[in-house]
């Protein structure tokens, strides 16, 4: 049986699509796992524009309205990726656990199944952590979206969704920058990944393709593969030769996602 893995944050433009389209394409390219990315941001969708398919036959709202069985939401854009994207006329959906529903059956065809969440704090923020086995939490390194994040890991914490960590997004290096220990301190959650703001995102989304797969050796590849090689649970190591030989010599100089991986595995 697959597991369920909602991504999520309550603010708009932090990542969780990117982080969806992305994390699920490693998952199936680089780990050669069976991957369903869903949409769950039923008023505002844009996942499956990532991988440039714009036609649709049937969409999740098709199936949370009961139009069709599920299967027919189903996109293959690979072998090992399908996506079932979201209509852009927005249809209420006001049954929460009805996304949950339709997704149950799916697990048994596929490792992973990966929600790209809306931001909507009520209504269909609620639908994609009940469908949700674990919740990652995109979040940045700014004030405004801290106090955001915050909200959002008490809020999966009154649902009794398990928040598995955060994944530290579009971050530039510089000293104005919140901390990974004060992100953690303040939100009592691990950081699981962090991924660096890359004009290489931006390219691969014009040409619609993962960035893994447009920019293999860019930064931001190379950490959405290492959090993609954490939730298929296989080996993956750092190409950049720089960062092999930091973690060779300087043995105390590994960031905090580096080694909460590490522990959170062993706690498994
Ligand atoms: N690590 C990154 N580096 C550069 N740009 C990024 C990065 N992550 C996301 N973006 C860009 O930020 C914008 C918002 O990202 P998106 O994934 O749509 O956020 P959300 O789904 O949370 O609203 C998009 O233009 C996306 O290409
Ligand atoms: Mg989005």
């Amino acid at each position: 049986m697959g597991k369920s893995i909602g991504i999520i944050s309550i603010k708009g433009g932090v990542g969780k699509t990117s982080c969806t389209a992305n994390i699920g394409a490693a998952l199936a390219n680089q780990f050669g796992k069976k991957v369903l990315i869903v949409d769950g941001n039923f008023s505002a969708p844009n996942l499956a524009m990532h991988f440039g398919i714009f036609d649709y036959q049937a969409t999740i709202q098709d199936a949370l309205l009961r139009k069709t069985p599920v299967q027919r939401s189903i996109h293959k854009f690979s072998e090992n990726l399908h996506i079932i994207p979201a209509a852009s006329e927005s249809r209420a959906i006001t049954d929460h656990y009805r996304l949950n529903e339709c997704l149950q059956p799916l697990k048994e065809f596929y490792d992973l199944i990966l929600i790209d969440s809306s931001p909507n704090l009520h209504g269909e923020i609620l639908s994609t952590m009940i469908a949700s086995d674990e919740l990652y939490v995109v979040t940045s390194t700014d004030y405004p979206t801290l106090s955001t994040t915050i909200k959002a890991v008490k809020l999966a914490k009154e649902r009794r969704t398990p928040i598995k960590g955060l994944i530290v997004n579009k971050t530039r290096g510089k000293s104005f920058e919140l901390s990974l220990d004060e992100i953690e301190e303040a939100t009592e959650t691990m950081v699981l990944g962090v991924i660096p703001d890359d004009i290489k995102m931006l390219e691969a989304v014009s040409k619609t393709t993962p960035v893994t797969s447009h920019a293999p050796k860019a930064n931001a590849s190379i950490e959405i593969n290492k959090i993609a090689s954490y939730m298929a649970d296989e080996e993956y190591k750092d190409p950049r030769l720089l960062n092999r030989l930091k973690s060779f010599f300087f043995k105390g100089d590994v960031r905090k996602d580096e080694i909460n991986r590490v522990i959170s595995k062993q706690e498994e």
